[in-house]
């Protein structure tokens, strides 16, 4: 059935965009057989097919309809309005807060649910609204079509703090969500009430043009991504798998990585996993005493060769075919014009040349050191405490190792790599190793046994037990895949020459490589290397996707999330509106999810 849906939508596609031809054909239907030059793109862009834009179908004079709205200078400021009235609530988290009800900083976001309230008059007339916690949000539009499982889409209400030292440092103050008739400005404007609003303003639209759904829509927004999500998410999630139970969702999208340049060529790049997360602590207790009659080494000492150990030992990362930094190189080789012409030589030859693979890994990680950490566990010492006086021996040193764990391996086998790290340093500095007793009698719980006099003790721990396993992959080979990729494509440029706006389309990209068919844009799978409220909800469905349909025309591409000058452009933003609006229709006709 999806074919169908998928093969119509690209005829549509083709017949409003682009002049039919063959080289396109042959690009969307790789069987197809084409001249030499097209079977020689096709060759070259194997590692990096593309999905057709999926337009809806049956609801096509809707979809056109809405697409044109968006495309208003008028609609583009209505929904910049809504986008300013959320940034003018500030809704800021903090590490360590008390319970709701409790600690009265979580009151901030009992006016965000006031102007929500009126802001989308439709949403609160027609939606089933349930509130978990008090602040988490979980909206139902019930689908006609019970069979169908549910789409989720979610979002969070909660901004960082703006540092009060900084304040003077904004162009407008952080939270006036000033509307300048291009830009939103403010903290949360990026992060994430862009998210929350273009799904708010998404539904409301759609039920202004008297959409109702065959597949249950449900929409989560938690209110304390920014604090790890125990109080919001980690609720939301657990209410919507009573409710629904495990697997009962078609798919997840949550906030992710913006569209970006990258080489010349708008990359969409929806996270199908996320890192794992673990903070070691390494302590070490050693005799005090006076400092005139010292030991070889003090506490400070041990721990300070442990620490040199560890760093020299941390994981390095490897360009491996088939990883994700693999298939984002061949796409770079494929369809980004402005890859320097040997780099893209060496990507495509590193199917079968081992040379040339070393070869890319050095030149695309020197260039990016976000894809290169984005493959390994990354090891970085960022807390350090130990002595008290200076006259005096410590008799306790530590720090704090925060890791992010590589996809593709796990939080026990990073403690076997610190063990298998540290004993040997242990052992030949004559201290006892006393790895994760936390554990229980596990293989790394397991003490030396200690009728041996050693001169001190390390000790290693979750330092804060909060520990999170990298998230599940999420397919690709999926129909889920299909409507996300399809929809990024179909959501991405204005529908006809004449319009007011030409939503996210950027003006200087897209160079197409010379002779051969270019994608307008890029939809590459990728892993975040951050955490999202996603990870309460990994047993709801396999199908998750983090991405944010967001495209800055001239600034940041990420609008500074989390500092100074956060911001949004009003087009981008409105390009997300788009988005949501489409996978919504695709998502209800798809009947393969
Ligand atoms: C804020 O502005 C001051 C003065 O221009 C500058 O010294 C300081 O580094 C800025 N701080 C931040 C966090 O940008
Ligand atoms: C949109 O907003 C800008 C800036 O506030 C304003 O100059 C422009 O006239 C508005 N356009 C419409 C159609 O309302
Ligand atoms: C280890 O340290 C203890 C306590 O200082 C000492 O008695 C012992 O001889 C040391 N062992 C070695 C092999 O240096
Ligand atoms: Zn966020």
């Amino acid at each position: 059935m999806l074919t169908v849906v998928f093969l119509a939508g690209f005829i549509l596609y083709q017949w409003k965009y682009l002049p039919a031809s063959v080289a396109s054909i042959s690009f969307f239907l790789p069987t197809v057989r084409g001249p030499a030059s097209l079977v020689r793109w096709h060759e070259s862009a194997s590692s990096c097919l593309q999905e057709a834009p999926v337009i809806p179908v049956t609801r096509k004079s809707l979809w056109l309809a809405i697409e044109e709205l968006l495309h208003t200078e008028l609609f583009v400021n209505k929904t910049a309005s809504l986008l300013s009235g959320a940034v003018r609530i500030p809704t800021e988290v903090y590490d360590v807060m008390g319970p709701v009800g409790e600690d009265p900083r979580w009151e901030a976001f009992a006016p965000l649910h006031e102007y929500l309230l009126q802001a989308f008059p439709l949403i609160h007339m027609k939606l089933q609204l349930t509130k978990m916690n008090t602040y988490g949000l979980a909206y139902v539009w019930e689908g006609s079509d019970g069979a169908l499982k549910p789409l989720l889409l979610t979002a969070h209400q909660d901004v960082v703090p703006v540092d009060p030292a900084t304040i003077s440092n904004w162009t407008y103050p952080p939270y006036s969500g000033h509307y300048d008739g291009t830009r939103i400005w403010g903290r949360g404007s990026a992060d994430d009430k862009n998210g929350l609003i273009s799904i708010l303003a998404a539904v409301e639209t759609l039920l202004e043009h008297d959409f109702a759904p065959a597949r249950t829509v449900v929409l989560a927004f938690g209110f304390d991504e920014e604090a790890t999500g125990q109080q919001g998410a980690k609720q939301i999630g657990r209410y919507l798998l009573d409710i629904y139970g495990e697997n009962a969702f078609a798919m997840l999208v949550d906030e992710g990585d913006p569209i970006e340049d990258t080489y010349g060529a708008p990359f969409a790049r929806p996270a199908i996993s996320e890192k794992g997360y673990f903070d070691l602590q390494i302590q070490v207790s050693a005799p005090g005493g006076h400092s005139s009659v010292p030991p070889p080494h003090t506490a400070i000492g041990f721990l300070s060769s442990l620490i040199a150990a560890y760093e020299s030992g941390a994981p390095r990362s490897h360009l491996t075919r088939g990883s994700a930094a693999y298939t984002h190189a061949q796409c770079l080789a494929a369809h980004a014009p402005r890859l320097p012409p040997n780099l893209r030589a060496d990507i495509r030859a590193a199917h079968s040349s081992d040379a040339a693979l070393r070869r890319a890994e050095a030149a695309l990680f020197a260039e990016d050191p976000a894809l290169a950490a984005g493959g390994r566990t990354t090891v970085a010492v960022d807390v350090v405490w130990g002595g008290v006086k200076s006259n005096a021996l410590p008799e306790g040193a530590g720090v704090v190792v925060n890791h992010r764990v590589a996809v593709d391996s796990s939080v026990s086998a990073l403690k076997d790599h610190a063990v298998a790290v540290l004993r040997p340093v242990a052992d030949a500095l004559n201290v006892t190793l006393v790895a994760f007793p936390d554990d229980g009698d596990t293989l790394f719980s397991r003490r030396e046994i200690s009728s041996v006099a050693r001169a001190g003790t390390v000790t290693l721990s979750d330092a804060f037990g909060t520990a999170l396993e990298p998230a599940p992959v999420s397919p690709t080979d999926s129909a889920q895949w299909k409507v996300l990729a399809g929809t990024i494509r179909a959501a991405w440029g204005a529908p006809h020459p004449g319009l007011d706006r030409a939503l996210n389309k950027p003006a200087s990209v897209q160079v197409p490589l010379q002779g051969e068919a270019e994608p307008d844009i890029v939809v590459v799978p990728s892993l975040l290397a951050g955490n999202t409220d996603t990870q309460f909800y990994w047993a709801l469905t396999p199908h998750i996707f983090r991405y944010n349909h967001y495209y800055a025309r001239d600034g940041p591409a990420d609008g500074s999330i989390h500092t100074v000058d956060e911001v949004c452009e009003a087009e981008g933003f409105v390009g997300m509106v788009k988005f949501f609006v489409g996978l919504m229709l695709n998502a209800d006709e798809s009947r393969d999810m």
